[in-house]
C-alpha cells in the first residue's frame, strides 16, 4: 500500500501520530505549515466559512499514492484552517482517504464528519477515520495510534 500522511500540527501531538503511522506502515509524510499569526475567535471557530490560513505547501502531488492519510488537531470541534485550506486546494479523485485527528477529548467525531464531507466534495473516497485523545504522555499517544491503525483493518479493505 503506497501511503502518504499529510498533517498539520501546532504543539506536536498530531505530528507524533503522523510519524507513528509512518513507522508502522512505512508511509511517507508531508507536514503542512501555517504562517498565520493573528487569528480572531471567529477564525478559529468557523474554518469552513472563513479562510484564515496561509499554508505551505499549498498542494501536494499525490499521483504515486493509493491511500492518503490527513491529520489535524481538533480546534473548537472542527478541523484547523490549515487543513481546511489544504483539502480545498486538492483533488482526491481515485484516492482512498483516511482521516485522523487529535484532541483533549471533545468534538472529535463532529470534526471528522466535517472533514469527511469536505474530502468527499473534493472527490476523495473516505475509507476510515480515527481520533486520538492527547491527555496522556507521548507513549500513550503512540500506543493509541498503533491500536487505531490495527482497528482500521487495512488488509481487509483490500489495500494490503
Ligand atoms: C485553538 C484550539 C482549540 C482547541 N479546541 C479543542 C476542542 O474543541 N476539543 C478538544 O478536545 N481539544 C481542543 N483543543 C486541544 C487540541 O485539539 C489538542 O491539544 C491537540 O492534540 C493538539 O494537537 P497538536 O499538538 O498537533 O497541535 C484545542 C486547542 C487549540 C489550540
Amino acid at each position: 500500500m503506497r501511503s502518504l500522511i499529510i498533517y498539520y500540527t501546532r504543539s506536536g501531538n498530531t505530528g507524533l501520530v503522523a510519524h507513528t503511522i509512518k513507522k508502522e506502515l512505512g508511509a511517507h509524510v508531508r507536514e503542512i505549515t501555517d504562517f498565520t499569526n493573528n487569528r480572531t475567535v471567529l477564525d478559529y471557530m468557523f474554518p469552513n466559512l472563513i479562510d484564515s490560513a496561509s499554508i505551505s505547501p499549498r498542494k501536494v502531488d499525490i499521483d504515486y499514492y493509493e491511500t492518503i492519510f490527513i491529520g489535524t488537531p481538533v480546534w473548537f470541534g472542527s478541523l484547523t484552517p490549515a487543513i481546511k485550506k489544504f483539502i480545498d486546494n486538492m483533488d482526491f479523485k481515485n484516492k482512498n482517504v483516511i482521516l485522523f485527528n487529535t484532541m483533549k477529548g471533545i468534538g472529535g467525531d463532529i470534526a471528522i464528519k466535517r472533514m469527511a464531507k469536505l474530502v468527499k466534495k473534493h472527490n476523495g473516497n473516505v475509507i476510515g477515520s480515527f481520533g486520538i485523545i492527547t491527555r496522556g504522555d507521548d507513549y500513550d499517544i503512540m500506543d493509541c495510534t498503533r491500536l487505531a491503525i490495527k482497528n482500521l483493518e487495512l488488509n481487509k479493505i483490500g489495500n494490503g
